[in-house]
């Protein structure tokens, strides 16, 4: 069996965290007078907590020195923070226990290409962080996605080609990161948004273990 290289990205993929996000990134936005639609919101997944802040800023017409500009972002984390720290095993999504095992079976490298600067503690908090081989998070890298920094940086850590890489993303960021990777790219979620990716399941109980046996499979 050939040994491919799975990289998961971590909020809205493997666990429910994108609506705390969401409504922290809301909250700070709101305090700070600037409207923030559920579409907006959208172009925040996958994107970096300082990008994410410009973002919002730009949105609003708004500037802030350095000083509050920090400041913001340590309020929103640390809202964010609240939001998960009762965080257990039942926010892991639906499916990406079995989808994580069946890999994990099969010999397969399982890594994470995530953003966030917090992700090594949500993984303990779900209890899964022993089955990642390598674990890249917004800690490890310069370029936001949709560079494609995180996931070839996990691809080197398995010794793995871009092109046996497979990448699971909720984010048109991280979609495109994985298609500027060369790797294969997989949308969860809307696929009327994520239509950049090669593949689209609404979530991991449409994603068969016959579907991955041919991934692992294919040339
Ligand atoms: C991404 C999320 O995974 O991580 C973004 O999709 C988030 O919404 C980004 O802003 C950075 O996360 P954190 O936890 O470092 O603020
Ligand atoms: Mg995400």
């Amino acid at each position: 069996m050939k040994r491919k290289c799975f990289i998961f990205d971590l909020d809205g993929v493997i666990v429910d965290t994108a609506k705390y996000h969401y409504q922290a990134w809301k909250a700070l936005a709101n305090d700070l007078g600037i409207d923030f639609s559920i579409e907006q919101n959208e172009q925040l997944k996958g994107v970096s907590r300082v990008q994410s802040l410009e973002k919002i800023l730009k949105w609003g017409g708004r500037t802030l020195d350095p000083i509050e500009f920090q400041d913001k972002m340590n309020q929103k984390n640390t809202n964010y923070l609240e939001y998960i720290s009762n965080m257990d095993t039942s926010e892991l999504l639906p499916d990406v226990d079995r989808v994580l095992r069946f890999l994990t079976n099969n010999n397969q490298f399982i890594t994470l290409g995530s953003a966030s600067k917090n992700a090594r503690p949500i993984l303990d908090k779900v209890k899964i962080t022993s089955l990642f081989d390598a674990i890249v998070d917004g800690n490890d890298v310069s370029k936001a996605k949709p560079n494609p920094e995180v996931f070839l940086k996990a691809a080197r850590l398995t010794k793995s080609k871009a092109k046996n890489c497979i990448v699971f993303e909720d984010s048109v960021a991280g979609i495109q990161a994985a298609n500027a990777a060369g790797m294969i790219s997989i949308g969860i979620g809307d696929a009327r948004i994520l239509h950049e990716a090669q593949y689209n399941f609404e979530d991991f109980r449409g994603l068969s273990n016959t579907f991955l046996e041919n991934l692992i499979k294919k040339s």
